[in-house]
């Protein structure tokens, strides 16, 4: 029996320090995967409107709830508001919407996608006339809205991703700050000194990408390698594991909650297996010194066709 880890949030929930990522999980592959995954023994999805899947991680939520394999009680799910609903009058029925294809009452965590607006309607911006600045579409505003989805109880807990110290510290002055901060993180981008704010301030650090996301549109051609990095793969024979386990042993020692994404039954289950995965103090110091604040998402695309925004202004 493996033991599944948590980690508190401010309000005293216990979140599934492991889940399954479901970004650029196509439908037609996502069920499968939801459903395996739930069988095998996931507590945790991982989901976002912008995934263009939700309908699907939904179904197959209720098909495994219906199969005996999981309760709503003992699952955890996640949904992101997506960028073109920001404006606060529209996060309710952004968030209704995930709800209704979810097929669920109510979420466990919602968070704010990125810190950044677009026009509502507007999936992906094409032209100047597509965005909204964060003067138009304040943060504040849209946490609030957050903050009243959790009162009304359409999500246990709310708070964001891709943000940095300055704007966690802005949205904690608007009322309760975000209980949870998902952002990149991996041996190339440990964002060490993200995890150290966050755990001073009572804010959980999700890592998205821990595998480097290699499954990605436009990847450029000098990314570092992860999965197949030589030191994590002396280290991943050293305790019997693959690469992929390591990178998420890693992840849940340090103290983050982790979500690698896999669509194959055999990966899926490989990385649950690295629930029992143990590394040394010596492997954790082997791998703090390979931090190199490499970002695999590099946030240019939030910085073109006519975007108001700049890839360094983003994850302050
Ligand atoms: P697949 O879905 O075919 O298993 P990230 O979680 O960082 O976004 O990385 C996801 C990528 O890593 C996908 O390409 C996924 O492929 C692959 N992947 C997931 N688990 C493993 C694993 N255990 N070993 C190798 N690749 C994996």
């Amino acid at each position: 029996m493996t033991t599944y880890p948590t980690l508190k949030l401010r309000s005293g929930l216990s979140f599934p320090a492991f889940g399954l990522g479901t970004w650029k999980s196509k439908p037609g592959e996502v069920y499968d995967a939801v459903r395996a995954a739930l069988e095998i023994g996931y507590r945790h999805l991982d989901c976002a409107a912008v995934y263009g899947n939700e309908t699907e991680v939904g179904q197959a939520i209720k098909d495994a709830i219906a199969a005996g394999d999981i309760t709503r009680d003992e699952l955890w799910v996640t949904s992101k508001l997506w960028n073109n609903a920001h404006l606060k009058d529209d996060v309710a029925p952004a968030l209704e919407q995930t709800l209704s294809d979810l097929q669920l009452d109510y979420l466990d965590l919602y968070l704010i996608h990125w810190p950044i607006a677009f026009k509502p309607g507007v999936g992906f911006p094409r032209s100047a006339d597509d965005w909204l600045t964060l003067e138009e579409a304040p943060l504040s505003e849209t946490w609030e809205a957050m903050l009243a989805a959790k009162e009304a109880g359409k999500s246990r807990a709310v708070g964001v991703s891709n943000m940095g110290p300055e704007r966690l510290s802005a949205l904690a002055e608007v009322g309760e700050a975000p209980e949870v901060n998902q952002v990149e993180s991996h041996p190339h981008l440990q964002q060490s000194d993200l995890l150290d704010f966050c755990n001073a301030h009572d804010i959980v650090l999700t890592a998205y990408s821990p595998l480097g996301s290699t499954d990605r549109e436009n990847r450029k051609d000098d990314e570092p390698p992860l999965l197949n990095h030589p030191t994590i793969k002396t280290i991943a024979d050293e305790v019997e594991a693959s690469t992929a386990q390591v990178l998420i042993a890693w992840a849940i020692a340090r103290g983050t909650v982790v979500i690698p994404k896999s669509v194959n039954r055999n990966r899926i289950q490989q990385n649950f297996d690295a629930l029992k995965v143990e590394l040394t103090d010596e492997h954790m110091k082997t791998i703090a010194s390979l931090d190199k604040g490499y970002r695999y998402l590099d946030g240019k695309f939030f910085a073109s066709n006519g975007s108001p925004y700049t890839p360094e202004g983003i994850y302050r």
